[in-house]
């Protein structure tokens, strides 16, 4: 499949904007400073929480960081859940939902079985699906502009 380039420019803190890389779901989504703040705090709660398994097919390596990204603010995932396949649904406020933990901030819920993955794609402990939302290969052409691909 051809790269997709993708201008980021209007995404908004605490937007996600989705686009079709290869026939996949790619969320882009730009955290603010809080959601940014919070990610160190959640690795124990974490499967992976520094990316190591797979990382060659999961983590390309300039994304191997508690925020699994290039610029901090900036995650850049296929949204696949890496248990059989089903697209996880944004879960960005906290709220009495039983399949959440008490201190969610926000990330993502997968409907088919209930894993859940953090703001940066991490997937959270004793889940069905065994690893981190795969990072896709991707650079920035400029400040607003991404390559996908
Ligand atoms: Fe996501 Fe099973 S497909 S938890």
């Amino acid at each position: 499949g051809a790269p997709v380039e993708v201008d980021i420019g209007g995404l908004q803190p605490g937007e996600k904007m989705t686009v079709e890389w290869r026939g996949k779901p790619v969320w882009i989504l730009k955290r603010t400073p809080a959601q940014i703040a919070q990610l160190p705090k959640l690795d124990g709660q974490l499967a992976d929480p520094q990316s190591k398994r797979n990382p060659d097919e999961f983590t390309p390596e300039y994304a191997r960081n508690e925020n699994r990204s290039i610029k901090p603010e900036v995650l850049v995932v296929v949204g696949i859940c890496t248990h059989l396949g089903c697209s996880p649904t944004d879960k960005f406020q906290a709220g009495p939902q039983p399949s959440l933990p008490d201190d969610w901030e926000g990330g993502f819920l997968c409907p088919c079985h209930g894993s859940t993955f953090d703001l940066a794609g991490r997937v959270f402990k004793n889940k069905p699906a065994p690893d981190n939302l795969p990072v896709p290969p991707h650079m920035y052409l400029s400040d607003t502009r991404l390559l996908i691909g």
